[in-house]
């Protein structure tokens, strides 16, 4: 069976081919740059060239292929316009499934989406659920809240720092999941028929608020984080002024994330009817404690080193 993948350079997509080769696929990567891909071909996978924004530089990878995993998207950092990458270019890979008569398409997207046309990157992801959805080709939606790995930038590296993280003034826990976990369950999709066709919310066991976090944050580290915090309804009230989704991005990725949730967000119970479907139990997934106590032992140490390098070269200077 090969795979295709998008966005295999990515925070999820990487661990997605990474698992997929480990699972004895074949594994082929849609990349726009060959060269801070080639990790990807050190691990097994083969590479071709392609880019979203240029519908024709996708079809020739389509060759032989039984999947397709997208987990691409715009990174924020790009010129490339969200609609660019997250509509056209996502209409084209949609298509191209069709006509190669792929056996399944799954497609990574983000909950409540459909909730918040206003914000651009949630209404090309749920406008392309439902264009997925019509097109009569095999499907399995993720919709995810967040990955651990964004908590890293967001909470764990500025109280590190002594920087201000931001924290929002109302409880909106979330249910962050583990990349290495969300990748279990997308692969796993693939032998399971009754994930056909289906959309599935992909989180972890737990939801926490962003105070809950800070506090854990502040305890496996040792160190007291500089709070700001932030209200929902300014937080509304600033994006109808900018109008984009994308300012979200410069402040902090889980203040977007805030808005998207409703109150009554069940997480636990969407968690537990996904553990009956994949037989992914929620305690056989990684915990966000257990993710953060391992990267700030990692960081201590790290730290505790460069600390020893920096008094020996001090003392070198002086003898
Ligand atoms: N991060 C979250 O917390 C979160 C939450 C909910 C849903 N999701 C969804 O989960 C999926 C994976 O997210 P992520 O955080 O892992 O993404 P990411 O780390 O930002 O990676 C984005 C990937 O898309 C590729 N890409 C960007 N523009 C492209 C283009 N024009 N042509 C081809 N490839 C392009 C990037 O390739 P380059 O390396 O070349 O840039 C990269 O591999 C996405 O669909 C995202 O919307 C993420």
């Amino acid at each position: 069976m090969t795979l295709l993948i998008l966005g295999g350079t990515g925070t999820l997509g990487r661990q997605i081919v990474r698992k997929a080769l480990e699972d004895g696929f074949q594994v082929r990567c849609i990349v726009r740059n060959k060269k801070t891909a080639n990790f990807l071909r050190e691990w097994g996978a083969e590479l071709v060239y392609g880019d979203l924004t240029l519908p024709e530089s996708l079809p020739l990878s389509f060759q032989g292929v039984t999947a397709v995993i997208d987990a691409s998207t715009t990174r924020p950092e790009d010129d490339a316009k969200i609609l660019d990458v997250d509509w056209y270019g996502k209409l084209m890979l949609i298509e191209m499934a069709k006509q190669v008569k792929i056996k399944r398409f799954i497609f990574f997207s983000i909950v409540n989406a459909a909730a918040y046309s206003v914000i651009s990157l949630m209404h090309q992801k749920a406008s392309i659920e439902k264009v997925l959805a019509n097109s009569g080709v095999p499907y399995t939606i993720f919709q995810c809240a967040g990955f651990y790995q964004a908590l890293i930038n967001q909470y764990a590296i500025p109280i590190l720092e002594g920087k201000t993280v931001w924290q929002t003034s109302e409880r909106t826990p979330i249910s962050y999941i583990d990349t290495q976990d969300a990748a279990s369950f997308c692969l796993k999709s693939l032998s399971l028929s009754e994930t056909q066709n289906k959309s599935f919310f992909l989180g972890g066991a737990q939801a926490w608020g962003s105070g809950e976090i800070i506090s854990l944050c502040e305890r496996l580290c040792g160190q007291k984080a500089q709070i700001k915090s932030i209200s929902i309804p300014f937080l509304n009230l600033l994006r109808q002024l900018t109008g984009f989704f994308e300012w979200t991005y410069k402040i902090s990725e889980r203040l977007a994330f805030v808005q998207l949730l409703q109150d009554d967000q069940d997480f636990l119970k969407s968690t537990q009817e996904n553990a009956k479907v994949f037989k992914i139990q929620p305690n056989d997934l990684l915990s966000l404690e257990s993710y953060l106590r391992e990267y700030f032992e990692m960081m201590l140490v790290t730290l505790e080193n460069l600390d020893v390098d920096s008094q020996k070269k001090q003392k070198d200077l002086l003898l």
